[in-house]
């Protein structure tokens, strides 16, 4: 049993978190810079995104691709859904504005 425990504990420890800053396809809008990191701390919970789409780069588009997630779905169910939720109740909160998210380069 302390043995599995153990185990337990160490792949957790070890769990991939992914890159620390990601930049993500944004369409005609220019790109959007994601700091998964920061999200990841002030969370606490990597379903929040990971059950939208799985834990792997490039995964958004390429769910697009394979119509199996809608175009801007992401953005409005996940990202911009929050910001506003968290501004609603007065919480620090991320950008909810175009060009606050999407950078042109
Ligand atoms: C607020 C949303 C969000 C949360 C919360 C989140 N992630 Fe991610 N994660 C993303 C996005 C966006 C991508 C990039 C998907 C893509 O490239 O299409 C990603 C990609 C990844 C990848 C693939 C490697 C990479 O860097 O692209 C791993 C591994 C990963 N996440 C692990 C985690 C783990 C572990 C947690 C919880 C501790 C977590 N994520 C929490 C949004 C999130
Ligand atoms: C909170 C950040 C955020 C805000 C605010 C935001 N976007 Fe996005 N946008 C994203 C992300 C992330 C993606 C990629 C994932 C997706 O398609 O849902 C994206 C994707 C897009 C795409 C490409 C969709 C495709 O697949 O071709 C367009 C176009 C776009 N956004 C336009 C806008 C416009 C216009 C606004 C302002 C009304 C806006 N965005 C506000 C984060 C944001
Ligand atoms: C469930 C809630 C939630 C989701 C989903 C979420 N965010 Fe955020 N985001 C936050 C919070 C809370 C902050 C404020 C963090 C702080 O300043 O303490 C934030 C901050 C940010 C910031 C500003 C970071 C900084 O350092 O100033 C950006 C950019 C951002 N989010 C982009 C995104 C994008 C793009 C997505 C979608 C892929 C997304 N967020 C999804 C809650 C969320």
């Amino acid at each position: 049993m302390l043995v599995i425990a153990g185990a337990v504990t160490l792949s957790i420890a070890e769990q991939n978190k992914g890159a620390k800053d990601i930049e993500l396809y944004g369409g005609k809008r220019g790109k959007v810079p994601f700091p998964h990191h920061s999200h990841q701390e002030k969370l606490g919970n990597c379903d929040v995104c990971h059950t939208v789409f799985e834990q792997k780069t490039g995964i958004i588009e390429e769910l697009k691709a394979q119509g199996k997630l809608e175009k801007k779905y992401v953005m409005n169910k996940l990202c911009t859904k929050c910001h506003k939720e968290k501004q609603k109740a007065g919480e620090k909160s991320g950008p909810t504005t175009c060009s606050k998210c999407h950078i042109k380069k």
